[in-house]
């Protein structure tokens, strides 16, 4: 079995694919259908949208025309962050599945804590009434099952106790040389699963000298190493491609990175900034 294929246990009773394909900034139109259909033909069964993206038409359209089951992909989007009432998730999520054509979604979350335009705001209310209409799209089976992302271990914590449905999957930003420990161990005490979004930094680290370096000892390049890392850490990893090199390789995870060599990229820092990444 490849690390494709393998799935992690959620708190809902269902499983999730180990690695997801990302589609943040592929284009509505043929760039985001490529590119899905790429994954989906390189073995992927994970598809990651978001409203916020703009895409999710592109990408239904890709899941309907694969021929491969629906149950066999596995399909997230989410509630755009702005969305802070019970009001605005159901329109948007209306929106959602106008747009992507599907009779469900494997996976639904709150996009962030807080509108992008005012990081830090505190919408904890707002987050348990977004929560609360989730938990009706999960009532009425058009999603099966709901989490957040980019939610702090605090905003974790405020939203828990007002929840009937357990927040399955928290999707942070986490790449080697992030420092995201309080954050997991959070999660991990809740059973909630971590999904790993911009495993390269948006690209940055895709050259970094030392992911390089040691990738050429495993005959892998810095992106596979990274994503394998996040697997080893039990995180789904959400690599994003847009060319269908980078996609195939990206598939390409079936090694083992050393304990030794764990801790070596763990304990990297500031892995986005430096010189040459
Ligand atoms: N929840 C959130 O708030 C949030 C935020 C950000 C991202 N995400 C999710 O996470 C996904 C991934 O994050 P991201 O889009 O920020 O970027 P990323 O996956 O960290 O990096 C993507 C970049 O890496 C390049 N790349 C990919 N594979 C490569 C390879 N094998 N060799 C060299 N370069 C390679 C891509 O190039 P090409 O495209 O040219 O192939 C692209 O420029 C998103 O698409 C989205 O689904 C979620």
């Amino acid at each position: 079995m490849s690390a494709l294929t393998e799935t992690f246990p959620l708190n809902s009773g269902t499983t999730i694919p180990k690695v997801g394909f990302g589609t943040w900034l592929l284009e509505e139109g043929d760039e985001c259908y490529g590119a899905v259909r790429a994954a989906l033909d390189a073995g992927y069964r994970h598809i990651d949208t978001a409203r916020a993206y703009h895409n999710e038409a592109s990408v239904g359209r890709a899941v309907r025309d694969s021929g491969i089951p629906r149950d066999e992909i596995f399909v997230t989007s989410k509630v755009p962050a702005e969305a802070k009432s019970h009001e605005a998730a159901v329109e948007q999520f209306d929106i959602s599945m106008r747009e992507i054509g599907l009779d469900y979604l494997d996976l639904l979350l709150i996009h962030a804590p807080w509108p992008w335009g005012e990081r830090g705001k505190d919408c904890r209310e707002e987050n348990k009434e977004v929560w609360r209409a989730m938990e009706g799209f999960v009532a009425d089976g058009r999603v099966r099952t709901i989490g957040v992302s980019n939610f702090s271990r605090a905003d974790l914590d405020s939203l828990l106790p007002a929840c009937t449905i357990t927040p399955a999957v928290d999707q942070i930003r986490w790449f080697i040389g992030l420092d995201v420990a309080v954050n997991v161990a959070d999660c991990t005490e809740h059973g909630i699963v971590v999904e790993a979004h911009s495993p390269f930094a948006h690209g940055r680290i895709v050259n970094h000298p030392d992911l390089v370096d040691m990738g050429r000892r495993y005959g892998v390049s810095a992106p596979q190493l990274s994503i394998r890392y996040l697997l080893q850490k039990d995180a789904v990893p959400l690599p994003k491609a847009t060319s269908p090199e980078h996609i195939r390789a990206n598939a390409e995870v079936d090694f083992e990175i050393s304990d030794d060599d764990m801790a070596t990229l763990g304990a990297l820092r500031d892995t986005a900034s430096q010189p040459g990444a």
